[in-house]
């Protein structure tokens, strides 16, 4: 099954191709084209993402994204296309709230033979829902222009079933999964832990209550005049002075600890960072390397405390972690001795960089399996609030 996949809840705007086979319980996925353009310049003079630029990004990239897609997957052939005067006009009907698109899109459509897809996958939720839109729309459009069904897929399932994916190449698997899963989902806009009880089927356990996890690392950040995103450069201050093994004056508060839900808050320890730098005037370049060691710490120690409970409490055989924040190192170093000493019968899995952040592989997976299900969907719509169910 070919599947293309879009992504645009956030700041990528990301096009890929896939090409699945396999059955629930082991799936294989060639990416024959991997389109992704972040929009991370864009949006770093604001110290996070703005939403009505990058709306405008979005529709002026998934045009370009989609040539290139095709392009690296062979699965380009340009052509002049007759347009039917209805399907120009359904195109121009859908994208009439994504400026610029429309005429990008029509050109391509009028150049571009039809290539050959089974399946749309686009993520309608959670997320920035002007961004969403843009997505949807255009997906919205191919599907009518091409007569190609769409599933529409959640974010965040996208970033659980990638954390679930080992990759070899351009290969990703599927296979071996240990139910129940459970997931702790860490990225800019989300903090979450869910349990996939049975293949497909969530049941959220707990989410932050304000900040997520990467936002708290990119206000943490902005208020040390470090650039967006933060988290990297935080990980690399605080990596630094754990090498040095130096006392740290900072203490900061774990918030929720003991807290008797799986619920995080993490607005808490950005005030704490926040009201000592004020005390301090400014901090030393040594200062900052504590201070990010400590908000590291405090931030690992609240998530390992709450996922270790959640995996006694759930009895659940894997734990992943997924979302932009799993690269974190010190992050991955304490759940990784945590689960070998605290833990040992958990498999631990956390996916590769490519696979934690935002993309557009991980909406392919999971519209894989959708597909197979034939959850197609005419009239999609977006919706930023979206749970995983
Ligand atoms: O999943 P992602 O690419 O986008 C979404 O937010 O959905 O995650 C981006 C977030 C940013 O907040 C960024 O600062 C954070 O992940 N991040 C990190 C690290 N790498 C990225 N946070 C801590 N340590 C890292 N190494
Ligand atoms: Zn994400």
């Amino acid at each position: 099954m070919n599947i293309l996949a879009i992504e645009t809840s956030c700041d990528e705007t990301a096009v890929a191709l896939l090409e699945a086979s396999g059955t629930d319980e082991s799936a294989t996925f060639k990416i024959l084209g991997n389109a992704l353009l972040s929009q991370i310049e864009i949006h770093k003079q604001y110290g996070g993402v703005f939403p009505a630029l990058a709306k405008r990004a979005h529709a002026e990239n998934l045009t370009p994204l989609l040539h290139a897609a095709l392009k690296e997957a062979g699965m380009l052939t340009e052509a002049p296309q007759d347009i039917s005067e209805e399907t120009r006009a359904k195109v121009s009907e859908i994208l009439a709230r994504e400026p610029g698109l429309t005429d990008a899109f029509l050109l391509f459509l009028s150049t571009t033979k039809h290539a050959d897809i089974d399946a749309i996958a686009v993520t309608h939720g959670p997320g920035l829902e002007p961004a969403l839109w843009v997505g949807v729309n255009f997906a919205r459009a191919l599907s009518v222009a091409w007569d190609i069904p769409i599933v529409p897929i959640n974010h965040m399932e996208g970033h659980f079933l990638a954390s679930l994916a080992s990759c070899q190449g351009d290969t990703l698997t599927v296979e071996s999964v240990k139910l129940p899963v459970l997931g702790l989902l860490i990225s800019g806009g989300h903090t979450e832990l869910d349990l996939m009880k049975d293949w497909l089927s969530y049941e959220l356990l707990g989410a932050t209550r304000d900040d997520a996890v990467g936002e708290a690392f990119d206000k943490v950040a902005r208020m040390m005049d470090l650039p967006y995103p933060g988290g990297p450069q935080i990980s690399k201050l605080a990596e630094r002075d754990r090498e040095t093994q130096r006392e740290n004056p900072f203490i900061l508060p774990r918030p929720m600890l003991e807290s008797n839900d799986y619920d995080f808050s993490f607005s808490g320890i950005k005030t704490s960072v926040l009201y000592k730098i004020k005390e301090k005037g400014t901090l030393t370049d040594i200062e900052k390397e504590q201070m990010a060691r400590e908000f590291e710490d405090a931030v690992s120690e609240v998530l390992w405390k709450k996922a270790s409970r959640a995996l006694d409490e759930s009895g659940a055989k894997m734990l992943i972690i997924g979302g932009g924040v799993a690269a974190n190192k010190h992050i991955q170093r304490l759940f990784t001795d945590m689960i070998a000493r605290d833990h040992p019968e958990v498999t631990l899995h956390i996916p590769s960089r490519d696979l934690t952040t935002d993309n557009a592989l991980m909406i392919g997976l999971a519209g894989f399996y959708r597909a197979r299900r034939k959850e197609f969907k005419k009239d999609v719509t977006a919706n930023g609030n979206l749970h995983l169910a």
